[in-house]
């Protein structure tokens, strides 16, 4: 008997509840690296900046390192939510590419790919469209929030339902971890639904999709240079394929404010903080002793310090990037291999997905 969706959704993990979820799952990924396949990415809209870095992307690489299988998604038709042609796409997939390999992310051992280039991918958004009803869909916090802030007339059907687009870019390669920030977390739980449903309707006593985790980055917020959050569309953010001329100017331009002495204070004083943050994650230092360091030498000396650190702290990154960026011959041909690896992954899940629901024909 066909049974109606029960788990509600809209109500996800609250963030302390995932915080510390996400704290036991680090020690067991460290512990047995093996057990674990990690799938995150992003959508191609535009260059990724220092935020990314120290909130997702330096994360992606450690645990590459560590061992974890490590699967990164170029969600190229999610691009399409809020907005109706996705213009200088290619360019902005090449940039994606070229982050990640700066970062170290390694096409041996990885694998990057854009999820509109793997069919069977996308074709498990039909079945899964059927476990989560439109009220569910309707409660999405963060979808809501994107359609707020869409500058489109309408609301297309992709803005819609590119949570459970999501949940098959995760559970065709069988996720277990998904690397996230909290505003992804109720797509999360969307996944977490659909995979239960599946299991329940169709596994036949067999769990055919893992329930996802996420793992919540422990990286704190960086600002822009404006003083809000650090964000490719706001024009505000220091990008990771910046040069050191650029750094030097974005940094010049911060917003502080008039208090010489140099202190770290989030909440009165949260420009100047983020500075010292931002040095403090290149140095691997904390905020306060660098605020030390500084003390009454001011604003100048402190970007001139937070210049330095980050010019420091890219110069690998950026000389990986340049090799690459030299050969775009060689930039596609990784592209490719990925999207053939996650066709391979994609195809396998789809057989058994099309046994399970008897339409293996
Ligand atoms: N929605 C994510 C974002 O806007 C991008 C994304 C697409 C993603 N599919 C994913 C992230 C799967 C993690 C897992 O940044």
């Amino acid at each position: 008997m066909a049974t109606a969706p029960t788990t509600p959704l809209g109500d996800p993990l609250r963030a302390s509840e995932a915080r510390a979820r996400s704290a036991v799952l680090e020690e067991q990924i460290l512990k047995d690296p093996g057990r674990f396949r990690v799938l995150t990415g992003d959508r191609p809209t535009g260059r990724l900046h220092l935020g990314h870095y120290f909130g997702t992307l330096q994360n992606r690489v450690r645990l590459q390192d560590v061992g974890v299988e490590l699967f990164v998604i170029i969600a190229d038709y999610q691009v399409l939510t809020d907005r109706d042609v996705a213009d200088g796409l290619t360019g902005h997939v090449e940039e994606l590419v070229l982050d990640h390999l700066a970062i170290g992310v390694d096409p041996e051992r990885s694998t990057i790919f854009t999820h509109s280039a793997v069919p069977s991918l996308n074709q498990l958004l039909l079945p899964f469209l059927s476990l989560v009803s439109v009220a569910e869909l309707n409660r999405n916090p963060t979808v809501k929030d994107e359609i707020a802030r869409s500058r489109q007339s309408s609301v297309s059907g992709l803005m819609f339902t590119y949570p459970v687009h999501q949940a098959a870019d995760i559970l065709f390669c069988k996720a277990n971890v998904v690397p996230v920030g909290q505003d992804q977390l109720p797509h999360l739980e969307i996944t977490r639904t659909v995979a239960r449903r599946f299991n329940d309707r169709y596994g036949d006593g067999t769990a055919v999709f893992p329930e996802p985790e996420a793992l919540l980055s422990r990286a704190p917020l960086l600002l822009g240079t404006d003083g809000t959050k650090m964000s490719k569309s706001r024009g505000n953010a220091v990008p990771l394929a910046a040069d050191a001329d650029e750094t030097a100017r974005l940094i010049k331009g911060a917003k502080t404010d008039s208090e010489r002495h140099v202190s770290y204070d989030p909440v009165g004083r949260p420009e100047v903080s983020s500075l010292l943050l931002l040095a403090a994650l290149c140095q691997d230092r904390t905020p306060e002793e660098i605020a030390a360091d500084i003390g009454s030498a001011g604003a100048a000396a402190l970007k001139r310090t937070v210049t330095e650190s980050v010019n420091t702290c890219l110069a690998p990154i950026r000389a990986r990037r340049a090799l690459y960026a030299q050969d775009r011959g060689a930039l596609h041909r990784i592209l490719r291999e990925g999207n053939e690896r996650a066709r391979e992954t994609a195809d396998a899940t789809l057989a058994e997905v099309r046994a399970a629901m008897q339409s293996h024909y």
